[in-house]
Protein backbone atom coordinates (compact mmCIF):
# COMPACT_ATOMS: atom_id res chain seq x y z
CA UNK A 1 0.00 0.00 0.00
CA UNK A 2 1.35 3.29 -1.09
CA UNK A 3 0.32 6.63 0.75
CA UNK A 4 1.58 10.33 0.64
CA UNK A 5 1.49 11.22 4.29
CA UNK A 6 4.64 13.26 4.23
CA UNK A 7 7.80 13.48 1.91
CA UNK A 8 10.29 12.23 4.26
CA UNK A 9 8.52 8.75 3.67
CA UNK A 10 9.08 8.76 0.30
CA UNK A 11 12.71 7.73 -1.19
CA UNK A 12 14.77 10.23 -3.71
CA UNK A 13 14.12 7.13 -6.12
CA UNK A 14 10.49 7.46 -5.38
CA UNK A 15 10.43 11.50 -5.87
CA UNK A 16 12.56 11.43 -8.88
CA UNK A 17 10.30 8.42 -10.57
CA UNK A 18 6.97 10.39 -9.72
CA UNK A 19 8.53 13.60 -11.39
CA UNK A 20 9.61 11.94 -14.78
CA UNK A 21 5.93 10.34 -14.61
CA UNK A 22 4.29 13.99 -13.96
CA UNK A 23 6.77 15.35 -16.84
CA UNK A 24 5.26 12.85 -18.80
CA UNK A 25 1.70 13.22 -17.91
CA UNK A 26 2.25 16.86 -18.85
CA UNK A 27 3.32 16.09 -22.35
CA UNK A 28 0.21 13.73 -22.95
CA UNK A 29 -1.88 16.23 -21.56
CA UNK A 30 -0.59 19.00 -23.84
CA UNK A 31 -0.48 16.90 -27.51
CA UNK A 32 -3.97 15.53 -26.58
CA UNK A 33 -2.69 11.81 -25.91
CA UNK A 34 -5.07 10.18 -23.52
CA UNK A 35 -3.73 8.61 -20.43
CA UNK A 36 -6.87 7.16 -18.88
CA UNK A 37 -5.03 5.45 -16.26
CA UNK A 38 -7.07 5.14 -13.15
CA UNK A 39 -10.84 4.37 -14.95
CA UNK A 40 -13.33 2.67 -13.07
CA UNK A 41 -11.56 4.66 -9.23
CA UNK A 42 -12.86 6.74 -7.20
CA UNK A 43 -10.94 9.66 -5.28
CA UNK A 44 -12.36 10.48 -2.18
CA UNK A 45 -11.23 14.09 -1.15
CA UNK A 46 -11.91 15.66 2.33
CA UNK A 47 -11.16 19.05 2.90
CA UNK A 48 -11.24 20.79 6.45
CA UNK A 49 -9.13 24.00 4.96
CA UNK A 50 -10.04 26.32 1.86
CA UNK A 51 -8.16 25.55 -0.95
CA UNK A 52 -8.29 26.35 -4.64
CA UNK A 53 -5.06 24.60 -6.60
CA UNK A 54 -5.05 21.58 -4.46
CA UNK A 55 -8.97 20.99 -4.98
CA UNK A 56 -8.92 21.97 -8.96
CA UNK A 57 -5.58 19.94 -9.35
CA UNK A 58 -6.63 16.66 -8.03
CA UNK A 59 -10.45 16.87 -9.35
CA UNK A 60 -9.61 17.34 -12.72
CA UNK A 61 -6.62 15.43 -12.88
CA UNK A 62 -8.58 12.80 -11.35
CA UNK A 63 -11.33 13.52 -14.39
CA UNK A 64 -8.43 13.47 -17.16
CA UNK A 65 -7.21 9.75 -15.47
CA UNK A 66 -10.60 8.29 -15.92
CA UNK A 67 -11.39 8.25 -12.74
CA UNK A 68 -14.05 10.01 -10.13
CA UNK A 69 -13.47 12.62 -7.86
CA UNK A 70 -15.76 12.97 -4.91
CA UNK A 71 -15.27 16.59 -3.03
CA UNK A 72 -16.37 15.67 0.93
CA UNK A 73 -16.22 18.71 2.75
CA UNK A 74 -15.92 18.42 6.64
CA UNK A 75 -18.94 20.99 6.62
CA UNK A 76 -20.99 18.30 5.26
CA UNK A 77 -19.58 15.13 6.92
CA UNK A 78 -19.98 13.37 10.06
CA UNK A 79 -16.33 13.98 10.83
CA UNK A 80 -17.23 17.48 11.36
CA UNK A 81 -19.23 16.82 13.98
CA UNK A 82 -16.72 14.75 15.52
CA UNK A 83 -17.29 11.14 13.92
CA UNK A 84 -13.64 9.95 14.96
CA UNK A 85 -11.06 9.83 12.10
CA UNK A 86 -10.72 6.15 12.75
CA UNK A 87 -14.47 5.32 11.73
CA UNK A 88 -14.52 7.25 8.72
CA UNK A 89 -11.35 5.58 7.41
CA UNK A 90 -12.72 2.46 7.31
CA UNK A 91 -16.09 3.13 6.40
CA UNK A 92 -14.59 5.45 2.93
CA UNK A 93 -12.01 2.56 2.68
CA UNK A 94 -15.13 0.03 1.44
CA UNK A 95 -16.91 3.07 -1.12
CA UNK A 96 -13.44 4.87 -2.27
CA UNK A 97 -9.65 3.50 -3.96
CA UNK A 98 -7.99 6.18 -2.29
CA UNK A 99 -8.48 9.37 0.03
CA UNK A 100 -6.88 12.44 -0.56
CA UNK A 101 -7.06 15.03 2.71
CA UNK A 102 -6.47 18.66 3.73
CA UNK A 103 -6.58 19.06 7.41
CA UNK A 104 -5.06 20.16 10.48
CA UNK A 105 -3.08 17.77 12.78
CA UNK A 106 -0.74 15.57 10.47
CA UNK A 107 -1.63 12.88 13.36
CA UNK A 108 -5.36 12.81 11.50
CA UNK A 109 -3.54 11.52 8.28
CA UNK A 110 -1.65 9.31 9.77
CA UNK A 111 -4.75 7.56 11.47
CA UNK A 112 -6.54 7.73 8.25
CA UNK A 113 -3.57 5.43 6.93
CA UNK A 114 -3.34 3.73 9.76
CA UNK A 115 -7.47 2.54 9.99
CA UNK A 116 -7.70 2.67 6.40
CA UNK A 117 -6.86 0.16 3.89
CA UNK A 118 -6.66 2.58 0.87
CA UNK A 119 -3.92 4.72 -0.30
CA UNK A 120 -3.91 8.35 1.80
CA UNK A 121 -2.38 11.17 0.18
CA UNK A 122 -1.51 14.56 2.66
CA UNK A 123 -3.44 17.35 0.63
CA UNK A 124 -1.81 19.58 3.20
CA UNK A 125 -1.36 19.64 7.44
CA UNK A 126 0.09 22.27 9.72
CA UNK A 127 3.00 20.31 9.28
CA UNK A 128 3.62 19.89 5.80
CA UNK A 129 2.67 20.31 2.05
CA UNK A 130 3.95 17.20 0.01
CA UNK A 131 1.88 17.49 -2.98
CA UNK A 132 3.21 21.31 -3.51
CA UNK A 133 6.61 20.46 -3.19
CA UNK A 134 6.17 17.49 -6.03
CA UNK A 135 4.82 20.10 -7.88
CA UNK A 136 7.77 22.88 -7.31
CA UNK A 137 10.39 20.25 -7.72
CA UNK A 138 8.97 19.24 -11.05
CA UNK A 139 9.03 23.43 -11.86
CA UNK A 140 12.60 23.63 -10.95
CA UNK A 141 13.63 21.03 -13.06
CA UNK A 142 11.47 22.12 -16.10
CA UNK A 143 13.21 25.78 -15.80
CA UNK A 144 17.06 24.86 -14.73
CA UNK A 145 17.13 21.31 -16.69
CA UNK A 146 18.30 19.86 -13.06
CA UNK A 147 18.15 19.64 -9.31
CA UNK A 148 21.15 18.44 -7.83
CA UNK A 149 23.50 21.13 -6.81
CA UNK A 150 21.13 23.79 -6.71
CA UNK A 151 20.75 25.99 -3.78
CA UNK A 152 16.78 26.92 -2.53
CA UNK A 153 16.36 29.43 -0.13
CA UNK A 154 12.90 30.14 1.64
CA UNK A 155 12.22 33.73 3.57
CA UNK A 156 9.67 33.45 6.14
CA UNK A 157 7.74 31.19 8.89
CA UNK A 158 9.23 27.91 9.35
CA UNK A 159 5.78 26.48 8.32
CA UNK A 160 4.29 23.65 6.55
CA UNK A 161 5.64 24.35 3.38
CA UNK A 162 9.57 25.12 4.83
CA UNK A 163 8.96 21.52 6.34
CA UNK A 164 8.59 20.11 2.69
CA UNK A 165 10.57 22.25 0.41
CA UNK A 166 13.55 20.88 3.25
CA UNK A 167 12.99 17.34 3.08
CA UNK A 168 12.25 17.45 -0.73
CA UNK A 169 15.39 19.89 -1.52
CA UNK A 170 17.94 18.09 -0.03
CA UNK A 171 16.79 14.17 -0.65
CA UNK A 172 16.75 15.58 -4.61
CA UNK A 173 20.46 16.90 -3.86
CA UNK A 174 19.69 20.12 -3.74
CA UNK A 175 21.38 22.72 -0.95
CA UNK A 176 18.56 24.73 1.44
CA UNK A 177 18.98 27.15 3.60
CA UNK A 178 16.34 29.37 5.32
CA UNK A 179 15.77 32.78 6.97
CA UNK A 180 13.02 32.89 9.76
CA UNK A 181 12.91 34.89 13.14
CA UNK A 182 13.54 33.17 16.74
CA UNK A 183 10.74 31.66 17.97
CA UNK A 184 9.22 30.74 14.45
CA UNK A 185 11.65 28.17 13.69
CA UNK A 186 11.00 24.58 11.68
CA UNK A 187 9.97 21.83 14.31
CA UNK A 188 13.51 20.17 15.49
CA UNK A 189 12.26 16.89 13.50
CA UNK A 190 12.74 18.90 10.47
CA UNK A 191 16.14 20.59 12.05
CA UNK A 192 16.92 16.71 12.95
CA UNK A 193 16.64 15.66 9.41
CA UNK A 194 18.44 18.94 7.98
CA UNK A 195 21.58 18.22 10.13
CA UNK A 196 22.08 14.94 8.51
CA UNK A 197 23.04 17.37 5.11
CA UNK A 198 25.90 19.27 6.99
CA UNK A 199 26.67 22.55 5.03
CA UNK A 200 23.67 21.85 2.91
CA UNK A 201 21.06 22.97 5.35
CA UNK A 202 21.48 26.26 6.81
CA UNK A 203 18.26 28.12 9.31
CA UNK A 204 19.74 31.71 9.83
CA UNK A 205 17.68 34.99 10.86
CA UNK A 206 19.12 36.73 8.20
CA UNK A 207 17.02 36.88 4.70
CA UNK A 208 20.54 38.09 3.48
CA UNK A 209 22.56 35.65 4.28
CA UNK A 210 20.29 33.15 3.56
CA UNK A 211 19.82 34.24 -0.15
CA UNK A 212 23.19 34.56 -0.77
CA UNK A 213 23.74 32.34 -3.81
CA UNK A 214 20.41 30.93 -4.17
CA UNK A 215 18.97 29.97 -7.52
CA UNK A 216 15.55 29.79 -5.90
CA UNK A 217 14.02 32.01 -3.53
CA UNK A 218 10.51 30.72 -1.91
CA UNK A 219 8.35 32.31 -0.01
CA UNK A 220 5.00 31.67 1.62
CA UNK A 221 2.50 33.68 4.12
CA UNK A 222 3.37 34.55 7.28
CA UNK A 223 0.07 33.79 9.23
CA UNK A 224 -0.85 29.82 7.43
CA UNK A 225 -4.60 29.01 7.57
CA UNK A 226 -5.48 28.14 11.28
CA UNK A 227 -3.65 30.94 12.34
CA UNK A 228 -5.64 34.00 11.70
CA UNK A 229 -5.91 35.09 15.21
CA UNK A 230 -2.15 35.14 15.28
CA UNK A 231 -2.22 37.58 11.81
CA UNK A 232 -1.45 40.95 13.74
CA UNK A 233 1.26 39.50 15.97
CA UNK A 234 2.92 37.85 13.15
CA UNK A 235 2.67 40.94 11.10
CA UNK A 236 4.54 42.98 13.77
CA UNK A 237 7.41 40.01 13.82
CA UNK A 238 7.97 39.64 9.84
CA UNK A 239 6.86 43.28 8.24
CA UNK A 240 9.36 44.91 6.89
CA UNK A 241 12.24 42.12 7.29
CA UNK A 242 10.74 38.66 5.67
CA UNK A 243 10.20 40.18 2.73
CA UNK A 244 11.43 39.05 -0.99
CA UNK A 245 12.11 42.36 -2.56
CA UNK A 246 14.53 44.04 -5.09
CA UNK A 247 17.10 44.24 -2.76
CA UNK A 248 16.75 40.45 -1.55
CA UNK A 249 16.94 39.26 -5.12
CA UNK A 250 20.48 41.06 -5.34
CA UNK A 251 22.52 38.88 -3.37
CA UNK A 252 21.30 35.81 -5.47
CA UNK A 253 22.43 34.00 -8.42
CA UNK A 254 22.07 35.23 -12.07
CA UNK A 255 18.77 33.71 -13.57
CA UNK A 256 17.37 32.74 -9.63
CA UNK A 257 13.87 31.48 -9.84
CA UNK A 258 10.96 32.74 -7.32
CA UNK A 259 8.24 30.15 -6.48
CA UNK A 260 5.34 30.92 -4.69
CA UNK A 261 2.72 27.65 -3.48
CA UNK A 262 -0.08 30.79 -3.35
CA UNK A 263 -1.85 32.56 -2.19
CA UNK A 264 0.62 35.52 -2.17
CA UNK A 265 0.09 38.32 -0.37
CA UNK A 266 1.53 40.88 -2.33
CA UNK A 267 3.65 43.78 0.25
CA UNK A 268 4.00 41.18 2.99
CA UNK A 269 6.20 38.54 2.11
CA UNK A 270 6.87 39.39 -1.51
CA UNK A 271 6.41 42.67 -3.48
CA UNK A 272 4.39 43.23 -6.52
CA UNK A 273 7.30 44.09 -8.22
CA UNK A 274 9.35 40.95 -7.83
CA UNK A 275 6.06 38.52 -7.95
CA UNK A 276 5.44 40.21 -11.11
CA UNK A 277 9.03 39.82 -12.83
CA UNK A 278 8.64 35.94 -11.70
CA UNK A 279 4.89 35.43 -12.64
CA UNK A 280 5.87 32.91 -15.23
CA UNK A 281 7.53 30.56 -13.15
CA UNK A 282 4.79 31.30 -10.34
CA UNK A 283 1.86 30.29 -12.71
CA UNK A 284 3.70 27.45 -14.49
CA UNK A 285 4.50 26.21 -10.49
CA UNK A 286 0.53 26.48 -10.35
CA UNK A 287 -0.20 24.43 -13.22
CA UNK A 288 2.67 21.88 -12.54
CA UNK A 289 0.56 20.78 -9.48
CA UNK A 290 -2.09 19.40 -11.84
CA UNK A 291 0.48 17.14 -13.60
CA UNK A 292 2.26 16.33 -10.32
CA UNK A 293 -0.92 15.47 -8.50
CA UNK A 294 -2.09 13.10 -11.20
CA UNK A 295 1.84 11.42 -11.06
CA UNK A 296 0.97 11.32 -7.32
CA UNK A 297 -2.32 9.47 -7.81
CA UNK A 298 -0.81 6.82 -10.10
CA UNK A 299 1.62 6.29 -7.96
CA UNK A 300 -0.33 5.60 -4.90
CA UNK A 301 -3.54 4.13 -6.90
CA UNK A 302 -1.71 1.50 -9.27
CA UNK A 303 1.09 1.01 -6.89
CA UNK A 304 3.50 0.34 -10.15
CA UNK A 305 5.23 -2.35 -8.72
CA UNK A 306 2.41 -4.19 -9.52
CA UNK A 307 3.22 -7.04 -12.40
CA UNK A 308 -0.62 -6.26 -13.66
CA UNK A 309 0.23 -2.06 -14.15
CA UNK A 310 -0.85 -1.66 -17.86
CA UNK A 311 1.86 -0.77 -20.70
CA UNK A 312 1.24 2.73 -20.49
CA UNK A 313 2.29 3.09 -17.06
CA UNK A 314 5.40 0.06 -17.02
CA UNK A 315 6.37 2.25 -20.60
CA UNK A 316 6.89 5.15 -18.13
CA UNK A 317 9.15 3.26 -15.38
N1 LIG B 1 -0.85 26.02 -2.86
C1 LIG B 1 -2.02 25.48 -2.49
O1 LIG B 1 -2.07 24.39 -1.88
O2 LIG B 1 -3.10 26.17 -2.86
P1 LIG B 1 -4.59 25.95 -2.34
O3 LIG B 1 -4.60 26.30 -0.88
O4 LIG B 1 -5.42 26.88 -3.18
O5 LIG B 1 -4.96 24.51 -2.53
N1 LIG C 1 1.35 27.82 4.67
C1 LIG C 1 0.13 27.98 3.91
C2 LIG C 1 0.21 27.19 2.64
C3 LIG C 1 -1.00 27.33 1.75
C4 LIG C 1 -0.89 26.52 0.50
C5 LIG C 1 -1.05 27.52 4.75
O1 LIG C 1 -0.95 26.47 5.38
O2 LIG C 1 -2.05 28.23 4.80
Amino acid sequence: MKHLLKLEDWSTEEITRTLNLADQLKYEQKHGIAHKLLEGKTLGMIFEKSSTRTRVSFEVGMTQLGGYPLFLSSNDLQIGRGEPVEDTARVLSRFVDAIMIRTFAQSEVEALAQYGSIPIINGLTDYCHPCQVLADLMTIRECKGKLEGLKMCFIGDGNNMLNSLAVGALKTGMSFSAACPDGYFPPEHIMEFGKQFGDKFEIVNDPMEAAKNADVIYTDVWASMGQEEEKKAREAVFAGVYQVNKALMAVTNDECMVLHCLPAHRGEEITAEVFEEHADEIFEEAENRLHAQKAVLVECLLDRKDAAAPDAVSRMS
